[in-house]
């Protein structure tokens, strides 16, 4: 089976997953972090080179204060508890968005989780936390502008691979596969640059249903996509090589 290296996935419908079952959306979170476990896992035994997962979008701040007090408190937590699993696993820990707007707290936790695992040599797991697409790649832009300004780059000659060095994903590849869950088909200012060229997968079930046989059939899907890149994929060139030359031989 043909592996994504890069896996990023939109983990939504926590909140109706706890609606569904008469709980409060906090214990969708909840259970939505245990999913984010069981998945890191999955993709690191599975080879998965790049996991990047949508935690908390720049518009997830306009949500009630206690939901969103209520999501930190979960990540703190989460960032406590997995450190050891995360070295375990050799995985590197790696996080993009505007990190200026969460707790200092958070900040800290996040700072200390990449120092310990930046050695690390297995699947790097990417946290987007206060992130939002238009907002990295204006202030890609902003950066931009400054080193121009400092005469460290022209800007009128920039190419795409340089301009790609200004995102907060600078040291990631382009996602191979990008899946969202819920049923939802949108992408919601994730990432809009770097999914130029993704496979999309959407799957109906809630982020805190998503287990192991649901991720597998994503790869598979995935498996079973031919990429082309705007171009011609080598299998149909070659189809077409071959026919232009049996037209050829029968003129
Ligand atoms: C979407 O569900 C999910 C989120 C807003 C954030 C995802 C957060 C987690 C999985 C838990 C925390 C993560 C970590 C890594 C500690 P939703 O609330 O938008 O669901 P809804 O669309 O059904 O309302």
């Amino acid at each position: 089976m043909v592996l994504p290296k890069h896996v990023a996935i939109i983990m939504d419908g926590n909140g109706r997953w706890a609606q569904s079952k008469g709980l409060p959306r906090v214990a969708g979170h909840q259970q939505g972090v245990l999913t984010v476990r069981g998945t890191v896992q999955e993709c690191s035994k599975l080879g998965i080179e790049y996991l990047t997962l949508y935690a908390f979008s720049s518009e997830n701040w306009s949500r009630p204060e206690g939901e969103v007090e209520a999501l930190m408190g979960l990540l703190g937590q989460y960032l406590a508890s997995e450190l050891a699993l995360l070295q375990e696993q050799q995985i590197r820990f790696h996080v993009i968005g505007d990190l200026s707007k969460l707790p200092t707290e958070i900040g800290q936790s996040l700072s200390h989780s990449m120092a310990v695992t930046s050695t690390n040599t297995g699947m790097t797991l990417t946290l987007a936390l206060s992130y939002g697409s238009r907002n990295e790649i204006l202030r890609g832009v902003q950066r931009l502008i400054a080193d121009d300004k400092s005469g460290l780059v022209d800007a009128s000659q920039l190419t795409e691979q340089q301009f790609s060095d200004y995102l907060d994903t600078a040291q990631l590849p382009d996602p191979d596969l990008l899946i969202r869950t819920s049923g939802e088909m949108r992408i919601s200012n994730f990432l809009l640059w770097q999914l130029a060229y993704t496979e999309l997968y959407f799957c109906s079930c809630y982020w805190p249903e998503f287990d192991a046989s649901q991720l597998h059939a994503a790869l598979e899907d995935y498996s079973r996509r031919c990429r082309r890149y705007g171009g011609v994929s080598s299998a149909l060139s070659a189809k077409q090589h071959q026919n232009e030359s049996l037209e050829e031989a029968s003129h």
